[in-house]
């Protein structure tokens, strides 16, 4: 999912190795795949595959997909190297996959080394195989965090970090007369939300940074490498490896003491009176795991916060920077939608039970993420045996990956499908399920049984964080900008190219 062309200057400096390479493994090359029926592809080179024809495109490596989709079609075949990537691209063919043969394509592929290294040798809900761990891991989020009772519980906190939210935007644009950053404001709102859920201690604006800081890191240290590509290359990779490890030891030492503090908090209720009275923490302490005696230890509680902090950061705070984006372009909308939230809360403070009710708000934010889907790429999918999808054989190690954009944009199934138009769920012409139980039209929180299980928590702070910036201030683009730029580039998730800054006015 990540950018590959940031790797060019590895990839020459590797050519020599790679040739030299080559004849050895050639020689060792398996015919298993001759035999296979595997879907149509870039004619790649032998042994490094379509490697260098992603690397030297320059592009990102969802730009490099969108490019080549309507020549191969909905589904078709990249080599990267020892990888075997299945691109898929269609409604249809999701639906196949993900709803029929849903079973079948639930699990997740062999990770890279560096990976393992960060999920714990696949102790996430999100790296874990189908099987027993991932179904103990799941059900305890779902059911222990994510429930609607649960999301309730933590009404106070999204109410405090959205106050505090529009406090930091107020005082930025004091600074900067008007002017404020969006996805990074949007982002600390959001990290601070989950940050309290997950650890249920009070933390202090450093200790949140800090720990963002450390976040960040690890994000940016799990990006894939060449060698993950062509592990015949991983001697060339000694200092990388050295550095993933210090990065997991910064990322430990940092939150277990956040872990150690939630302990004693519970074995002395009362001792610490800011804790929370529940965390994620608290369903994890003492988590039993299908097939396995012991609870989790602290390096796995370490991986399986980080995850929950993690999932939910960027994708929000995306679809925030996107969403206030089409409202600067679109001033008819923001204003119809102040109108709405000003008919349904008067002077109050809108909050999350007054967003359920906006019917246009919900339009603008599913029209958002039908237009703006915050990953682009489902997380990559696997077999749980040879399989077969769209007539192709897929094999056991190969990784599926689900092409979102272009299931969104499908002009079979929307009209004008490149116009930002939130009216199209208001006029009943056009419906969709996000969730893709009545049919795949879009899918930007995926489908079946790995379908995000974030997705209401998601949906709320989406909703309520766009609803209480757009009451409480008029966006609207900076002087010198006459028309936004909607590129796009890569970073953890798919955001604007030209990072958004926005003029902000109090309403009156
Ligand atoms: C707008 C916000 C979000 C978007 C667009 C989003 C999108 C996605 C997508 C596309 C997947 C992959 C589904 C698949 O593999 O087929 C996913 C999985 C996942 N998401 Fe989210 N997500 C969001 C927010 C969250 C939040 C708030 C959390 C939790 C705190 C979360 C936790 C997860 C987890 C744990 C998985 C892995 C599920 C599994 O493998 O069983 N996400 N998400």
């Amino acid at each position: 999912m990540a950018s590959l062309s940031s790797y060019d200057h590895l990839f020459f400096t590797a050519s020599a190795f790679i040739i030299s390479a080559f004849i050895f493994l050639l020689s060792r090359k398996s015919t298993k795949s001759k035999f296979l029926n595997l879907p149509p592809g870039p004619p790649g080179w032998p042994v490094v595959g379509n490697l260098f024809q992603v690397a030297r495109s320059g592009k990102h490596f969802f730009q490099y997909v969108r490019d080549i989709q309507p020549k191969y079609g909905p589904i078709f075949t990249l080599k990267m190297g020892t990888r075997t990537l299945i691109i898929v691209s269609s409604a249809e063919l999701v639906h196949e996959a993900l709803i029929e043969k849903g079973q079948i394509f639930a699990s997740r592929p062999r990770e890279t080394p560096t990976r393992t290294i960060f999920s714990s040798d696949k102790f996430t809900v999100n790296s874990s195989v189908y099987g027993p761990v991932w179904r103990s891991l799941r059900r305890n989020m779902v059911q222990g965090m994510l429930s609607a009772t649960r999301l309730r519980e933590f009404r106070n906190v999204r109410d405090s970090a959205m106050d505090r939210l529009i406090d930091r935007l107020r005082s930025e644009a004091e600074s900067t007369r008007g002017v404020v950053w969006v996805l990074k404001n949007a982002r600390f709102a959001v990290f601070c939300i989950l940050l309290s859920m997950c650890f249920g201690v009070e933390m202090g604006k450093e200790t949140i940074e800090r720990i963002d800081e450390v976040m960040k890191k690890v994000l940016i240290t799990v990006n894939p490498r060449l060698d993950d590509f062509l592990p015949i290359l991983s001697p060339l990779f000694s200092k990388q490896r050295k550095r993933a490890m210090e990065v997991r030891e910064e990322q430990v030492q940092t939150l277990v003491p956040f872990i150690e503090m939630r302990r004693t908090a519970l074995k002395n209720p009362g001792s610490d009176k800011t804790a929370a009275s529940f965390s994620y923490l608290d369903t994890l302490f003492d988590l039993k795991i299908e097939g396995r005696k012991s609870s989790p230890t602290d390096g796995e509680l370490v991986t399986l916060c980080s995850e929950f902090i993690n999932g939910g950061t960027d994708t929000t705070a995306t679809a925030i920077e996107w969403a206030i984006a089409r409202l600067i372009e679109n001033p008819e909308i923001q204003s119809e939608l102040y109108a709405e939230i000003k008919s349904t809360v008067g002077d109050r403070r809108v909050d999350e039970k007054d967003v359920e009710k906006m019917k246009y708000l919900n339009a603008i934010i599913k029209e958002l993420l039908r237009k703006h889907p915050p990953t682009y790429f489902s997380l990559t999918h696997a077999a749980i045996e040879p399989a077969t999808l769209g007539g192709y054989d897929i094999p056991l190690d190969a990784n599926v990956d689900f092409f979102l954009p272009t299931i969104s944009e499908d002009p079979k199934a929307w009209s004008e499908p490149e116009k930002f138009n939130p009216d199209r769920f208001i006029s009943g012409k056009e419906e969709a399920d996000i969730t893709g139980v009545t049919g795949v039209k879009m899918i930007p929180f995926g489908v079946g049984r790995r379908i995000c299980p974030g997705l209401s928590m998601a949906t709320v702070h989406v909703n309520l964080m766009l609803a209480r910036m757009v009451q409480e201030f008029e966006w609207s683009a900076l002087p010198t900008q006459r028309k936004l730029d909607f590129s796009e580039k890569l970073e953890f998730t798919v955001v604007m190219k030209n990072t958004l800054q926005a003029v902000i006015k109090p309403r009156a």
